[in-house]
């Protein structure tokens, strides 16, 4: 089974576009997301474009704030306080990575918890690692939603994750806990890297290096989500070899087209939950 991210992602969109158009017309009122995006590298400057577009796309009003390389850490800091007190504004997310002069924790911990669509605040992970309501960051909670179209109980399954990031990594373990998963988080530094990914029945890649993951590092009947997004002779392949590993496997996402969409779709969902958290 290849599994559809795409499609996924445009069934979570239209019950989004559905709920908004519920509530403009009750209340005369849609959610904003508002991006800041500091510099020109170009892969943000590619998220933050499908960000805005997919917003438009589902009723959220979207605004983007850039500012230049070398602003300083002061001006970004005043603007979160000032989107903060903002009641037009439901979602704050600063794209990352943030030039060296600013300080990414400082800017992180400065975002109103509810309306940090990215979960990245420590009160959103704090409640996430102790099972409380929390914003779940967007990439692994698109993940679990791909994994669940595989298989919809995940009681006593062995996940292995590639990769021990803030973004990634690290919530995807506390999400498959709460699924009462036995989580293994292997990173860079692991002795045996290959030995730890075969024993995976659900196997998250997130480590960044181009199709890392070969058929001889998977599980039979496995579940394999394929979060990489690498260029390789200029093609976009994932952290998996998805050719060699697709038919020894219960199911797989590709990539493009698997957890990318799904990504952004659980963005939309985050800024639509600040938003109605801010109606009462
Ligand atoms: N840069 C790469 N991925 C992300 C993300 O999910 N959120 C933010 N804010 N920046 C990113």
């Amino acid at each position: 089974m290849i599994i559809d991210g795409k499609r996924e992602a445009k069934v979570l969109r239209d019950q989004i576009k559905k709920e908004i158009s519920v509530l403009k017309s009750k209340l005369s009122k849609i959610p904003n997301l508002t991006v800041i995006l500091v510099g020109k590298f170009v892969p943000s400057e590619i998220y933050v474009k499908n960000k805005v577009k997919m917003s438009e796309e589902v009723g959220i009003n979207s605004k983007v704030i850039r500012y230049p390389e070398s602003v300083s850490e002061e001006e970004v800091l005043k603007k979160i306080e000032e989107l903060n007190r903002d009641t037009d504004v439901s979602g704050i997310l600063v794209q990352l990575p943030l030039p060296k002069q600013i300080n990414k924790e400082k800017i992180i911990n400065l975002i109103d918890p509810t309306k940090d669509v990215d979960g990245f605040h420590p009160i959103n992970v704090g409640n996430l690692a102790s099972g409380s309501k929390s914003i779940i960051p967007c990439t692994p909670l698109g993940c679990l939603k791909l994994i669940k179209k595989a298989e919809k109980n995940l009681e006593g399954k062995h996940a292995v994750i590639i990769g021990r990031s803030n973004l990634n990594g690290k919530p995807m373990a506390q999400l498959l806990l709460r699924e009462n998963c036995t989580v293994t988080v292997a990173h860079s530094k692991t002795n045996d890297l290959r030995d730890e990914c075969v024993k995976a029945d659900i196997l998250v890649a997130a480590a960044g290096v181009p199709q890392l993951v070969k058929k001889d590092w998977v599980k039979e009947n496995s579940i394999i989500i394929d979060v990489g997004i690498n260029k390789l002779d200029n093609k976009i392949v994932g952290d998996v070899h998805f050719d060699g590993v697709k038919d020894k496997v219960k199911a797989i996402t590709p990539v493009p087209g698997g957890v990318g969409p799904m990504t952004i779709a659980c963005l939309l969902k985050n800024t639509l939950e600040c938003f109605k958290a801010h109606l009462t």
